[in-house]
């Protein structure tokens, strides 16, 4: 199993290397990722490459046996460059970004695409016959988006492939409405300058389909920026290509990018400077993280030390880093990268320690490090490739997620935590779950949980009926089957496409606000609603529980339908957390899944995984 750490060998003196190199060693490391961000060290002006420093590097490495994943150093361009194109972005405000941090580009710029394309090609020749060279990471942490004028460019061109003429453009849109028709693609503008990105409501923000087209585009153009890096990187060498994602990151939809790479890997700081994340936050980005690619993953950036840029975060206990490892591998993770090997003393990530301080010494938390390293020796290639094969798939959806991002529908709902509140409901139960895409093949789960999934399609529809009818179970909740694809309301009664399924009408709906409450009670025991109620009547489905207060009193609050061989309970309201889990026990007892382990301890995980028949328990 690999097991390393992220180096950066040019913020140090030379002569410092083979120490380092020899303290990794002793610490059982056997990878590094260099390079990422050297381009200034690499490219040193235009078309000068100078690759020695790093060949030296990985020389010193490789005598103590530590292989390398190489990174391009495309998300820190260096000043000869950016003085040269413009290709800084430009945010939703139009100011466009300057120089002297990261992530300094825009993805659609043509010459920036050039020298992304040419320092990755120089690097790649250099480096394809060098056997201690294992893999490739892109760039690093993609996300963001461009308002600039090129990217308007592109927009509309993206445009005219996706809907071929003006009028399925207006159509799908609905631009008669405040006549904002356009007569050609030329003149479609961008999202920018709204009056408020979705919360303090206004009428001044863009139309909910423009956005939802425009948040595709930009998620697009980044896969498309990084597949030009792949495909390049893919004409010399067969080496493995990841990149390094972030989790619950919803800027760019990660099916989509995961599609490129060989495998997925992630940056993972359970308590970082923002929070000390729950472990089961923690846990559910894990799971999504597998999810992408339905395969196990890195976790190229471990948390290994007290972090933030400004001010810092909690120190990590003794032996916190340890539980954060293994419940990495315990949910996927077939190596483990420790984020930084050694303290920076310069830069605006000086404050992000790492495994060793800023004197090089190597203390506490090296010491913890060493000891997973002997622990990894031993178990580490039992364990990797390991199967977490689960009954549960929740689905996320990025379309969704800018959907409800456009259009909150109640200003205390999110859709992140509303998928967060259905996994801890289930994870607190010890079952396994997969967190995955509407993509994903249904007919491996015994329960495919679609919270507020409102943009339907007949064909996704369809695909639902199908697994149902076999035998599958689908539970839906409030704020699904609302809208069309393109970000518009059905005219269908609700829930839409999923009316038949769910086997009851949406009459009406209860945006709960100022306090308000609504008791739930019923089969599964009692629970609140504080955010939404959908008033319903059942068609073909029966009662679970039903709402005990407001106008609609004593009507469905949950609901299960019989629909061939399968299932579907419709939840159309919000629960607290202890109803939650109530109900994810009541209908995990119902549909016959063992929890992995029977006794539930607050604060205690269970997780198992499967390998050549044998199983590993993790709690
Ligand atoms: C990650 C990033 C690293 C470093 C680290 C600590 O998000 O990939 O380059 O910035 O955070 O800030």
């Amino acid at each position: 199993m690999y097991f390393g750490v992220d180096y950066y060998p040019e913020h140090w003196d030379k002569n410092r290397w083979e120490i380092d190199a020899k303290l990794m060693s002793e610490a059982n490391i056997n990878v590094v990722r260099l390079a990422e961000f050297s381009w200034s060290k690499l490219e040193v002006s235009d078309n000068q490459f100078d690759f020695s420093w790093l060949d030296e590097a990985i020389g010193v490495l490789s005598k103590y046996d530590i292989k390398i994943v190489l990174g391009t150093p495309t998300a820190a361009a260096p000043k000869w460059l950016m003085n040269k194109i413009n290709a800084y972005p430009v945010d939703i405000h139009g100011i466009q970004k300057g120089f002297g941090t990261r992530r300094h580009y825009c993805p659609n710029n043509s010459e920036y695409q050039f020298y992304s394309k040419r320092i990755v090609c120089e690097m790649v020749k250099h480096y394809k016959d060098n056997k201690n060279v294992i893999a490739w990471q892109i760039d690093n942490e993609f996300g963001g988006r461009c308002f600039c004028d090129n990217c308007k460019k592109e927009f509309q061109e993206w445009l005219k492939n996706k809907y071929k003429n003006i009028d399925n453009l207006n159509s799908a849109w609905g631009t008669v409405f405040w006549s904002q028709e356009y007569d050609n693609f030329n003149d479609v503008i961008i999202p920018s300058y709204p009056a408020n990105e979705g919360f303090p409501a206004s009428p001044y923000n863009h139309n909910p389909s423009l956005v939802l087209d425009y948040y595709r585009f930009c998620s697009d153009s980044i896969v498309k920026y990084q597949k030009m890096q792949i495909d390049e990187i893919k004409k010399y060498t067969d080496q493995p290509v990841t990149h390094n994602l972030m989790g619950h990151c919803g800027e760019l939809d990660y099916f989509d990018l995961g599609k490129d790479l060989d495998f997925v890997s992630w940056d993972c700081y359970p308590c970082d400077m923002w929070s000390s994340h729950h472990y089961l936050d923690v846990s559910m980005a894990h799971d999504l993280m597998r999810g992408i690619k339905n395969k196990n993953f890195w976790v190229m950036e471990q948390q290994s030390g007290p972090c933030g840029w400004q001010h810092f975060g909690k120190t990590p206990e003794p032996n916190q880093i340890r539980l954060w490892t293994y419940q990495s591998i315990a949910h996927g993770a077939d190596a483990i990268l420790y984020f930084r090997w050694r303290a920076c003393s310069f830069g605006i990530e000086q404050y992000w320690y790492g495994v060793l301080d800023h004197d090089g010494i190597p203390r506490r938390r090296y010491k913890e490090i060493q000891k997973i390293g002997k622990e990894l020796k031993e178990y580490g290639d039992l364990l990797e490739g390991s199967q977490n094969i689960n009954d549960i798939a929740i689905i996320k959806s990025y379309d969704n997620l800018w959907s409800h991002t456009a259009q909150k529908h109640n200003w205390q709902f999110d859709y992140t935590n509303y998928l967060m509140s259905w996994y801890f409901g289930f994870a607190k139960n010890n079952v396994g779950i997969d967190v995955t895409s509407n993509n994903a093949d249904f007919s491996k789960y015994k329960i495919v949980c679609l919270p507020a999934f409102n943009l339907v399609s007949k064909e996704f529809a369809d695909k639902c009926k199908f697994y149902v009818e076999n035998g599958g179970t689908i539970i839906l909740t409030f704020r699904s089957g609302i809208k069309n694809e393109d970000n518009s309301m059905t005219e269908q009664i609700l829930p839409g496409y999923f009316r038949e399924l769910a086997g009851v009408t949406v009459e009406e709906f209860d945006s709960l606000r100022d306090g308000i409450t609504n008791e739930i009670k019923g089969k599964f025991g009692h629970g609140k609603a504080k955010i939404w109620c959908d008033v319903v009547s059942t068609d073909t489905a029966e009662l679970i529980s039903e709402y005990a207060d407001r106008f609609y009193k004593n009507t469905p609050a949950i609901t299960v339908n019989h629909y061939g061989k399968g299932k579907v309970y419709y939840i159309a309201c919000d629960l607290d957390d202890d109803a939650m889990y109530r109900l994810c026990s009541y209908i995990i007892a119902n549909e016959s899944i063992e929890p992995i382990i029977d006794e539930k301890i607050d604060g205690v995980e269970a997780i198992k995984r499967i390998k050549n028949n044998d199983e590993y328990y993790f709690a």
